[in-house]
């Protein structure tokens, strides 16, 4: 007999998983975002949304958004335990934003901060470089650092405690990312992973971003650094990339997979050297921000544990729906940056009222097309053009609280048949048009 197995199934399965308290979330925020150049660390940053939530905030709501969602569907109490992974660079931060903010209504109790470990940074000549007079320049050992850093404290203990079966992991930077996304762990669930990798389509040859694929019959991900131009650009018969699938770091890892890494396996993973901007006191005491890499900080890679998994399975996902990092400052034709981040919530957001039934109007009430006007063949009227440059109009402006819909649903008895002017806000006090309400 064939069974036919449906998104929904496998949602539903990822529910009850997450109903019985065997799912936990584990970020990685240890890292010091030097690209985008601030001095705190990344998860507390504003892209400039309407509701001027952080990163954290959006994600700490996913995470009780799902729970309820969970707990609605199988009607008992649920937690996703959330562990935070910090750094010596970001651990007092974040652990004070988060008081600060009062856990953004999660349980103080299912919310967990630990430490990776650091490693001096040293110059192009391996010299070891100061960052105070008398003080090394230490930089957190990589995102994959993960797994010394669960060898230590209690955090694997507290997980077996709670009957954790399995993680999912994922980068502070992505404003998109589904948090213990249902879809995600029902698949790598169901497939019987103990390791699972989300990834994007790599349309482009040269975009920075690392492939998942088998090397010498090992799962890896071969960096773009790592791949000659002649392998980035080899197509299959269909026209796609070869090497596409773009790894995102968003992981799904059994807590049985897990404890065999960091007690077998994290000895053997290797450092990567990664060049830096890496400042530094002169020999007259002053302290200098280079302006360009001058020196290397060791790392290790969360996904350096794919060529230990029995079961490995790849999950690909559309990128608007899923993967805008905040990795640089904003600046003019810049890539990943706060605007980039901002649109791509709002634009997604915006598919979402459309989807439930609901569009936009202008100030005249006029329908506002859903993709940007276009002039004879393609080309872009000189308006849209300029309202592109200004960013005034692209996407619209709305925006949709995790706590009303985590991934879409919910929204039509919210939206369906009606018309809205941008700057829509849904939240848990409802639906606010802020210039229309000249707000
Ligand atoms: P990136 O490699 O983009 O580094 O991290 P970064 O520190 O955020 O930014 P740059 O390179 O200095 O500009 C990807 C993810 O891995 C985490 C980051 O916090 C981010 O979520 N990370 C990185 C760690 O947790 N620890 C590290 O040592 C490095």
């Amino acid at each position: 007999m064939q069974i036919l197995i449906t998104l929904n199934n496998i949602q539903d399965l990822s529910l009850r998983c997450i109903s019985e308290n065997k799912v936990a979330v584990l970020l990685l925020a240890g890292g010091q975002g030097t690209r985008l150049g601030v001095s705190y660390p990344k998860g507390m940053y504003d892209v400039g949304l309407p509701s001027r939530k952080t990163l954290f905030q959006i994600q700490a709501e996913r995470i009780r958004k799902l729970e309820q969602l969970a707990e609605k569907q199988h009607t008992r109490k649920c937690c996703i335990p959330w562990y935070i992974m910090t750094s010596g660079r970001t651990m007092d931060m974040t652990k004070e934003f988060f008081i600060r903010h009062k856990y953004f209504g999660l349980k103080e109790e299912n919310v967990f901060f630990f430490q990776q470990g650091m490693l001096p940074a040293v110059d192009f000549n391996g010299k070891i470089i100061l960052e105070g007079k008398g003080k090394l320049a230490m930089a957190p050992d990589g995102n994959g650092g993960l797994y010394r850093a669960l060898g230590t404290p209690n955090i694997m203990k507290d997980m077996e405690t709670r009957g954790i079966s399995c993680i999912h992991v994922y980068c502070v930077d992505n404003i998109l990312v589904k948090v213990a996304d249902p879809a995600f762990i029902g698949f790598c669930t169901l497939k019987g992973a103990d390791c699972g990798a989300k990834v994007v389509e790599k349309t482009n040859p040269t975009e920075a971003v690392g492939v998942v694929c088998k090397v010498d019959g090992r799962y890896q991900v071969v960096e773009y650094s790592e791949i000659t131009l002649e392998t980035a650009e080899k197509r299959s018969a269909d026209g796609r990339l070869l090497f596409n699938a773009g790894n995102i770091a968003n992981h799904f890892f059994t807590l049985t997979f897990l404890k065999e890494i960091v007690r077998i396996h994290e000895p053997q993973l290797q450092h990567h050297v990664a060049q830096k901007k890496i400042p530094y006191v002169n020999t007259k005491g002053q302290l200098i921000k280079p302006d360009k890499p001058n020196g290397i900080k060791m790392e290790k890679f969360v996904f350096d544990i794919f060529q230990f998994a029995k079961t490995f399975v790849v999950y690909e996902v559309l990128r608007e729906d899923e993967f805008s990092p905040l990795k640089n400052a904003d600046s003019q034709d810049g890539k990943d940056n706060p605007t980039t981040a901002r649109q791509a919530l709002m634009s997604l957001h915006h598919r979402w009222i459309l989807n439930a039934g609901g569009h936009f109007v202008d100030e005249n009430g006029m329908r506002i097309p859903a993709i940007p006007r276009h002039g004879p063949a393609g080309t872009v009227t000189p308006e849209v053009s300029q309202n592109l440059k200004d960013g005034t109009d692209l996407p619209i402006k709305c925006e949709i609280s995790p706590l009303v819909s985590y991934g879409g649903e919910g929204l039509e008895h919210l939206v369906n048949g009606q018309a809205f002017q941008p700057t829509l806000v849904i939240d848990e006090n409802g639906v606010h048009e802020l210039v229309k309400n000249g707000l």
